[in-house]
């Protein structure tokens, strides 16, 4: 599957660095809600969930997690320890999120306020769900759209 990592410039030097998200300039989205994930014991897996709708950035602010992300055709794991990494996370992708690192703060901007409508939390459903999608993809780039 296709990872969009997103290189996030980072301002400052010796004394100290800033990074700046910037809705449409370094995030390529309108910035609707920000939520962040801290104090997850080593061994706690999270995620394990897909959204229907749903565009995010994550960026470990602090510490290291991995992602494992499938999107019907393959998974592929990716790690997060740097706060200049932003990961994009798009819609109809299946997400886990494990080994957190004890102080691991994991910031995620999202494009949409919170809906557990917009969530598909079994995998069968999932697979379900975007083989469809990717069908009707299929038919409209046949079709010329
Ligand atoms: P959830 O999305 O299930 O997190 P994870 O998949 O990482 O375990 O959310 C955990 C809880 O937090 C759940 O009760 C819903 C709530 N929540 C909100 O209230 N607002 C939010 O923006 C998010 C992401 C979760």
């Amino acid at each position: 599957m296709e990872i969009e990592r997103i290189q996030l410039q980072t301002h400052g030097d010796h004394g100290g660095m800033l990074i700046a998200l910037e809705e449409d300039r370094n995030v390529p989205f309108v910035i609707r809600r920000v939520y962040y994930i801290f104090g997850t014991k080593n061994d706690v897996h999270r995620g394990r969930h897909a959204h229907r709708h749903l565009h995010q950035l994550a960026v470990a602010v602090r510490g290291s997690v991995t992602f494992l992300l499938d999107d019907g055709s393959g998974a592929e794991e990716v790690v997060l320890d740097d706060p200049s990494h932003g990961l994009m996370l798009g819609r109809m992708v299946w997400r886990e999120l494990y080994d957190f690192s004890d102080d691991c703060v994991l910031m995620v901007l999202a494009d949409q306020l919170y809906d557990p409508s917009d969530y598909i939390t079994d995998y069968a459903e999932f697979l379900r769900e975007v083989s469809g999608s990717m069908y009707v993809e299929d038919m409209a780039a046949c079709q010329g759209h």
